[in-house]
């Protein structure tokens, strides 16, 4: 990593934008990576806008390196106004070029991002508002045994 990117990096994780839960999300997805052991929480809630169903906010917690949360932090911020097609066809790489190209060790880093996006975005793992789960855990509450949030761990590319 340059060392423009590491300032990049260390200044974006170090005040990220959008971190936390989200009440009345419409949306919310959760991926762990099994080789760094990181996780990462997504909440996303849409607004109708000219006819389109966009995303208004995003947000996210996360246990994960400085590059996750630089790159979660820049990702909330690049899917606005975006449907959620639009946000799903976005990779990895996309979502942190904001930082510059990452080194190797690191675009998984950004990948746990494209994969939590996926998470909430796809309908079949999407959680209705109306059931959405309640604000009050946090990421550590609810990867406790008796929770019944869905967590994938992703295998090693
Ligand atoms: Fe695992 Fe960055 S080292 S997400």
């Amino acid at each position: 990593m340059s060392e423009e990117q590491t300032k990049a990096v260390e200044e974006a994780a170090k005040n990220p934008k959008n971190l936390g839960e989200m009440e009345g999300a419409d949306a919310i997805g959760t991926v762990g990576r099994s080789d760094c052991g990181d996780m990462l929480r997504m909440w996303v809630k849409f607004k109708e806008e000219n006819g389109r169903k966009v995303i208004d906010r995003a947000t996210f917690q996360t246990f994960g390196c400085q590059t996750a949360i630089a790159v979660a932090s820049i990702a909330t911020e690049m899917i606005l106004g975006k449907t959620a097609g639009e946000a799903l066809a976005m990779s990895g790489e996309q979502l942190s070029s904001p930082l510059g190209p990452l080194p190797p060790m690191k675009i998984h880093c950004a990948q746990l991002v494209e994969d939590a996006l996926k998470s909430a975005l796809d309908p079949a793992a999407a959680i209705p508002a109306a059931n959405a789960t309640p604000v009050g855990p946090t990421l550590v509450d609810q990867i406790t045994p008796a929770s019944k949030v869905k967590i994938n761990l992703l295998k090693k590319p």
